[in-house]
């Protein structure tokens, strides 16, 4: 079907601002609302027969495929490899058969991920994927496809085949963890219910755009940019980077916050923006120290958190982007939308080809 920009400037922004909606579509395929379990006919894998997942992914999908690493080690217990596909089909890693392969892509069509996809299958290993293109090559060669309901992703940089990614890994974990007995029924139904009010929540984070825009005026200024997290925002920094880096051509790195010491400290001054992804979370406070170590070295801070993370941060920042106070399980995807568009609009205020920035395609089929 016919796929325009509506009102919208780019694709991108479009594609932003549809997260609400293809979020809310791609969670009610995995779970059902009402009696707060997920679907067995949409998740159709026993994970109590599966000793640990071996996932590999490319580019956005890689860092989707990270945040769903914790969840499926902290809701699951289910140990996790992970890989860049580019590595996993060179490393020659022990793959045992009772591992399940999971390959996270929007096109389906990535060559380094499906050839990852053919080692893993001529080692035995069941194959699942999560893709975006169901008619695409690695769907028809997976087991299991587990589809995100993103519909047509247009724009180089990846937004809401992210966020679809997040909603279907969850999910998946959720089904893990009632397999494998790591949670209850009541639990379940309490996660499930946490993930059915994302959508709501992205809505509102939307609204933020004219505050966001505004701070994107400073953040267009720079040569470098440095993003933190802990826990799942540690692999939203690196996404959160690699946004800015793509659209916008200011290079920036996505770093662990306790990392920061051990190197990218060395790099902060009164030039350098950080921006900090801190929900309050049991985390929030370990990461309060580390934005601290950047303040006293005049680093410029962009705190993205929420009401108490603002009232708790006690440090001068740039900017704080106030989020609202959202369920633990869904804070990726809700703090992804402010990343997105820090990068988005610091990339239209340099007037760059937001849509098709140089020398990126949308789908990378050689190696
Ligand atoms: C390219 C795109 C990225 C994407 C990556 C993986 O580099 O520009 O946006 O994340 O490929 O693509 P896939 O289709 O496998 O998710």
């Amino acid at each position: 079907f016919l796929v325009n920009k509506g009102n919208h400037r780019h694709f991108m922004e479009k594609e932003i601002h549809e997260q609400p909606e293809v979020i809310s579509h791609t969670l009610a395929h995995y779970l059902d609302f009402t009696s707060g379990k997920a679907r067995p006919e949409s998740v159709s894998v026993d994970f109590s027969k599966i000793d640990r997942l071996a996932i590999s992914a490319c580019g956005t999908a890689f860092y989707a495929a990270s945040i769903g690493k914790y969840w499926f080690e902290q809701i699951a217990r289910m140990p996790v490899d992970i890989d860049i596909a580019s590595e996993f089909r060179y490393r020659e890693m022990p793959l045992s058969k009772d591992s399940l392969a999971l390959f996270v892509s929007q096109s389906g069509e990535t060559a380094d991920t499906l050839a990852s996809l053919r080692y893993c299958k001529s080692q035995g290993l069941k194959i699942a994927a999560i893709v975006n293109v169901k008619e695409s090559t690695i769907a028809r060669e997976s087991d299991v496809v587990f589809p995100t309901l993103a519909g047509p992703e247009i724009g180089v940089a990846s937004t809401k085949a992210f966020t679809c990614q997040l909603s279907v890994l969850a999910s998946l974990a959720i089904k893990a963890g009632r397999d494998r007995g790591t949670i209850d029924e009541k639990e379940e139904q309490r996660l499930i219910r946490h993930l059915s009010v994302a959508p709501r929540f992205a809505n509102e984070v939307l609204r933020l755009s004219p505050q966001i825009e505004a701070v994107c005026r400073e953040l267009m200024l720079v040569k470098h940019a440095l993003y933190l997290g802990r826990g799942t925002s540690f692999p939203l920094a690196m996404e959160g980077a690699l946004k800015l880096k793509e659209i916008s051509y200011i290079h920036a790195e996505g770093y662990a916050a306790g990392e920061l010491k051990h190197g990218p400290i060395a790099l902060i001054d009164e030039t350098m923006p950080v921006i900090v992804i801190a929900p309050y979370d049991k985390l929030y406070e370990k990461t309060v120290s580390n934005m601290q170590e950047v303040a006293a070295r005049g680093g410029r801070i962009i705190l993205i958190t929420d009401a108490k993370g603002a009232a708790h941060a006690n440090v001068k920042t740039l900017d704080t982007i106030v989020l609202p106070d959202v369920p633990e399980i869904i804070a990726p995807l809700i703090y992804a939308l402010p990343i997105q568009m820090l990068a988005y609009y610091t990339a239209v205020f340099m007037g760059t080809d937001v849509d098709q920035p140089r020398n990126l395609a949308k789908s990378v089929t050689v190696e």
